[in-house]
């Protein structure tokens, strides 16, 4: 399968609105706003002259570079047959879901995509969080994402709707091949890999969106530096690090599974 459906159907509104956007929400997030100037002007655009512009609603969580990664990533998984289910932990509306559930098809492989969303947005933050997000932030609902893939024409995924520690600890397939953690904060994260970790079998990739290394890219977009705290604490001991990946405007890394 080629990856142009990367740019088509996810990208078009990143690249033009999230500089702007991070600004305005500088001034209009105390007050409770949440600007989408992307998204306006393509409502904007489709009521003037009935255009639609994409299938998804987009360039919130991921550009297309982290898209690329995971694109390669996943694939060399399925590829190479390594054992186990693929986890998407923080779902929220499908996004990068909607992308793993493409490649798998595209190898028409028989492995089971399991996602993971309180869909009440994000529990409480703690300082070493930052100051980006606020308990109840990007809270949608499960019809989104179910819209999302049908919008695709994709399987669902097998959708397990709670708080991580409780579906996490009822609900992991036995094996892993590949996960992607996105829960945003130190404590999301930390669970995230308390219960995962044990289930990535050999050669398992393990992504984590937000995870940025600004002795590396001292640039990068250091948003959510719980993240990285809670990764780099809970590998310390393991076998495993963290391997920091180019994206762009965005940010995030893996390991592979000794
Ligand atoms: C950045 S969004 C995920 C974006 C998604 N991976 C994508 O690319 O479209 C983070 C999600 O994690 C969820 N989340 C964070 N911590 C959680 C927790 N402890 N339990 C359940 N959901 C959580 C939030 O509700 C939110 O929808």
């Amino acid at each position: 399968m080629d990856n142009f459906f990367i740019t088509k159907d996810f990208d078009w509104q990143i690249r033009r609105s999230s500089h702007l956007d991070r600004a305005l929400n500088l001034v209009a997030k105390p007050f409770g706003f949440r600007a989408n100037t992307a998204h306006f002007v393509d409502e904007l655009i489709h009521h003037l002259s009935g255009l639609s512009f994409a299938s998804t609603r987009s360039g919130v969580s991921t550009n297309v570079e982290q898209r690329m990664n995971m694109y390669h990533l996943v694939s060399q998984t399925i590829a190479y047959d390594i054992d186990g289910d693929l986890v998407e932990v923080g779902c929220n509306e499908g996004q990068s879901a909607v992308l793993i559930a493409k490649i798998i098809r595209s190898f028409n492989s028989e492995k089971k995509l399991h996602v993971y969303d309180s869909f009440e947005g994000l529990p409480a933050t703690r300082t070493e969080d930052g100051e980006s997000y606020r308990k109840g932030d990007l809270a949608t609902s499960e019809d989104v994402l179910r819209n999302n893939f049908r919008i695709h024409g994709l399987e669902l995924p097998t959708i397990h709707k709670g708080w991580f520690d409780q579906t996490l600890s009822e609900g992991l397939p036995e094996k892993v091949c590949f996960a992607h953690l996105d829960g945003d904060l130190y404590e999301s994260i930390m669970v995230s890999l308390e219960y995962v970790y044990p289930r990535l079998t050999p050669g398992a990739i393990c992504l984590i969106d937000d995870y940025c290394d600004t002795s590396i890219n001292p640039n990068g977009w250091n948003h959510l530096p719980g993240v990285k705290e809670a990764c780099d604490e809970f590998l310390a001991e393991k076998p495993e690090q963290i391997c920091y990946l180019y994206s762009g405007a965005f940010t995030h890394g893996f390991f592979r599974k000794k």
